[in-house]
């Protein structure tokens, strides 16, 4: 089984050719191509909708194309044509589900309307057999939530954020540390560089509190603060440590909480990390030891495949396949706003 995935649902323009294990679990990516938009985004501090949309439209012809050619498969050759269809911003879900409506009708193969989260929370199962019901920490630019995903279809959000996403939050305070964007992977690299010897004081927002939600928006506040009294490059980089250790702390706290609540219903499992944060080694360290106190199996992937990319996408439209579905019709729109619980 052969299925070519498309995702354009925010900065990142990926098409990936993925293909079924015949005989055990799990699949293989053919061929990806991710094209990253995120040099011309930089200067805005963040990613700008018509830009992103503008980018979608110049590359994804062509990249689906470099794909076919150098895997030498025709179109048809494949089994189905998914694309991201929620959430994420409006122009660039509209581009890549109509880019992928045209191709399902003209080689007349059935179009798969993939949900962005399912796909971030499925794509461990491409690689490792992880049975369900298992917890997951999905935490992205656009979302933090704790779910059971209790089958490939059915998903039960058991804690989410008030306000800011987690990624949201690293990028935001990034931009006040004048790292530019994307802040993830430039916090994560500057906080390596302190000796933790000189810890700012920052809140641990919901710490001890009995739901299981997560609040980031207070993080970021408390850093612009400090950032307003004093500024050098060595407070930079302890100030980038101690907002992850902050970070750290609160998932923490809310995960151990959410681990409590899978254990009395299940008994075991495996807790998982899925989304753009969970290539963070600082974060997936502290979960592991987590996982090793509560002993819950832990799994990650590889974060090629944590932060956006196609390959989740036709993985997802396969794991459907293999359930029994058949695809969606052409006339299923785009969905900014999607939840997880809707599947
Ligand atoms: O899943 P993703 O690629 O896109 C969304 O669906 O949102 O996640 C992007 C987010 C961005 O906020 C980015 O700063 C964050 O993931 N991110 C990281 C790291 N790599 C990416 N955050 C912390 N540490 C990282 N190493
Ligand atoms: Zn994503």
């Amino acid at each position: 089984m052969l299925v070519l995935g498309i995702e354009t649902s925010c900065d990142e323009t990926a098409v990936a050719l993925v293909k079924k294990n015949e005989c055990k679990f799990g699949g293989k990516t053919i061929k990806e191509i991710v094209f990253s938009q995120t040099k011309k985004h930089t200067i805005f501090g963040g990613v700008v909708p018509e830009i992103s949309s503008r980018e979608h439209i110049k590359t994804l012809k062509k990249i689906t194309q470099r794909i076919l050619k150098k895997t030498n498969v025709k179109i048809s050759d494949i089994d189905a044509i998914a694309a991201t269809c929620g959430p994420g911003l409006n122009g660039g879900l509209l581009i890549g589900s109509n880019f992928a409506k045209s191709l399902s009708i003209g080689a007349n193969k059935p179009f798969f309307a993939i949900n962005h989260l399912q796909a971030h929370i499925l794509i461990s199962r491409i690689v490792e057999q992880i049975e369900f019901p298992f917890l997951v920490l999905l935490i992205s630019g656009g979302h933090t939530q704790l779910v059971i995903a209790k089958a490939y279809n059915s998903f039960e959000i058991i804690g989410e954020t008030i306000d800011d996403a987690v990624g949201e939050a690293y990028d935001k305070t990034a931009k006040i540390l004048g790292l530019g964007y994307p802040g993830g992977p430039k916090i994560e690299m500057l906080a390596r560089k302190s000796k933790g010897e000189n810890i700012f004081i920052l809140p641990r927002p919901m710490i001890k509190k009995k739901n299981l939600d997560f609040s980031f928006s207070g993080l970021k506040t408390a850093v612009r603060r400090k950032v307003e009294k004093t500024n050098s490059k060595e407070f930079t980089t302890d100030l980038a440590y101690s907002f992850q250790l902050a970070v750290s702390e609160c998932l923490i706290d809310r995960c151990s909480g959410g681990i409590n609540k899978f254990l009395k219903m299940f008994g075991k499992g495996y807790f998982l990390m899925a989304g753009g944060v969970a290539s963070n080694k600082y974060l997936r360290k502290k979960m592991i030891e987590l996982c090793e106190k509560k002993g819950m199996f832990f799994f990650a992937p590889n974060p090629k495949l944590c932060v956006d990319n196609a390959s989740m996408v036709a993985w997802t439209a396969i794991e459907r396949i293999i359930n029994g579905e058949k695809g969606d019709s052409i006339k299923f729109l785009p969905k900014p706003r999607w939840s997880i619980n809707e599947l």
